[in-house]
């Protein structure tokens, strides 16, 4: 017998703390079923999270990783060729994608991140001299990643560039059930796909850009003409929204723990544990679903052939079993094996640009900032996938 429980994690009031939520789905078993969602199965405990996410072959990702089965519905819009792919086709554009995000790729653009996350906190301390406060999300986390990163997939400069987060907003609620939250970013979302779709091709990509390496593999006979600009798509979908919030997990995370700030601000060499710690206590995507390939089990539980398997990669972060004191955020901790990134095969291709980002961002507050402040109460930007903030009022202390 699975436990059944009578939960929404898609209510808002899970979206607005999952916490208790993902308590209670650890800890009814290792495998659940969910009343309002009656063809799948939750997975919310570390050790069956990541045991499903590594057997890519009873487990697939090609009908979705969204609560759409794409083998009864079809997809809200063309499939990733590399999220929403098996193997073989998975094989190949991930071949790509991962020569493009190597760390030798990555130690390339090093220099260049961090001397902009400089400039950036500098200007967030003038900005926070004149009016006394900044907000953590608009000013920094969604700023920085903003420039940083369609810069090195080879977009130009501009007000525009903010489609990209209406955009990843929009495909990160159509992972989720269509309810409000998704209807909403649908309507808002309108021409943005369009001019998402434009910048995916050829000329919009700076010669060198990560972008423009997708057309240079396709050139070299690695993947069609035709799945270039889709896997350009990949990156604008996966690299922009998630590392924003990323940065605005971990700002909060220490604006909320003065002390672990007081650790930071003393070794910054910490930025990287810090934000690998944030990832962990706030999993930026705090969901992903995988299909059933064939009958098969779950910690000795019968699934059958293709329902769908969600795996709360946020619950699993903070699972007893796995983490000592898990809801505390110990910047002093080393995190590894947490599954923020996900695991397996499709574990996320640009983790070392999203840690290269969190890295810089966080060792530049270090080394500029005494204390970080909250100056009155945060919101949250509800996403039936990511866990957002829309805004977070700060004050930051220069040292
Ligand atoms: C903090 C930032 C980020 C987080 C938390 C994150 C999280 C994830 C997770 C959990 C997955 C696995 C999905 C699954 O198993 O179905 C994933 C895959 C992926 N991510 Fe990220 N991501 C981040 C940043 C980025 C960036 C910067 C890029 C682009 C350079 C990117 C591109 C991708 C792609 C293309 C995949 C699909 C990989 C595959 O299916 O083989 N992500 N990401």
């Amino acid at each position: 017998m699975i436990p059944e429980l009578d939960i929404d994690p898609y209510a808002p009031e899970h979206l607005i703390a999952p916490y208790p939520m993902h308590q209670q789905l650890r800890e009814a078993g290792p495998v659940v079923r969910l009343r309002p969602y009656p063809t799948l199965v939750a997975c919310a405990r570390h050790e069956q999270v990541q045991a499903v996410l590594g057997d890519h072959t009873h487990f697939i990702s090609g009908a979705g990783v969204g609560l759409t089965n794409f083998h009864r519905e079809p997809p809200f819009r063309p499939r990733s060729l590399i999220l929403e792919a098996d193997a073989p086709l998975h094989t190949q554009t991930r071949a790509v994608l991962s020569r493009i995000m190597s760390p030798k790729a990555v130690q390339q653009i090093r220099a260049g991140f961090a001397a902009e996350a400089e400039a950036l906190v500098d200007r967030c301390l003038q900005k926070g001299e004149n009016k006394g406060e900044i907000c953590g999300i608009h000013d920094l986390a969604q700023a920085y990643p903003l420039k940083v990163f369609p810069d090195a997939v080879g977009l130009a400069d501009g007000p525009e560039r903010e489609n990209l987060l209406l955009y990843g907003d929009m495909v990160f609620n159509s992972m989720g059930p269509r309810n409000a939250l998704f209807e909403k970013s649908v309507e808002k979302v309108g021409p943005v796909t369009a001019w998402i779709m434009a910048h995916c091709q050829r000329e919009h990509l700076r010669p060198g850009g990560f972008g423009d390496q997708i057309y240079q593999a396709a050139d070299a006979g690695e993947i069609s003409q035709e799945q270039a600009p889709m896997l350009v798509r990949s990156f604008l979908s996966a690299g922009v929204d998630t590392t924003v919030n990323g940065l605005g997990n971990a700002l909060f995370a220490l604006a909320q723990h003065p002390e672990a700030y007081a650790q930071l601000h003393a070794d910054p060499t910490l930025a990287r544990p810090a934000f690998e710690e944030a990832l962990r206590w706030e999993s930026t995507a705090q969901t992903f679903f995988r299909t059933a390939a064939v009958d098969t089990q779950i910690a000795g539980v019968p699934v059958a052939a293709d329902t769908k398997v969600l795996c709360l990669l946020a619950a699993a972060n903070r699972d007893p079993r796995k983490w000592p004191e898990p809801d505390r955020y110990d910047i002093l901790r080393r995190p590894s094996g947490h599954m923020a990134f996900g695991s397996g095969i499709h574990g996320c291709v640009g983790q070392a640009v999203a840690r290269l980002e969190g890295e810089v961002v966080l060792a530049a507050l270090a080394r500029r900032v005494k204390r970080i402040e909250c100056t009155g109460p945060h919101t949250r930007r509800l996403n039936n996938t990511l866990r957002a903030l829309g805004s977070l009022p700060l004050r930051l202390i220069p040292a």
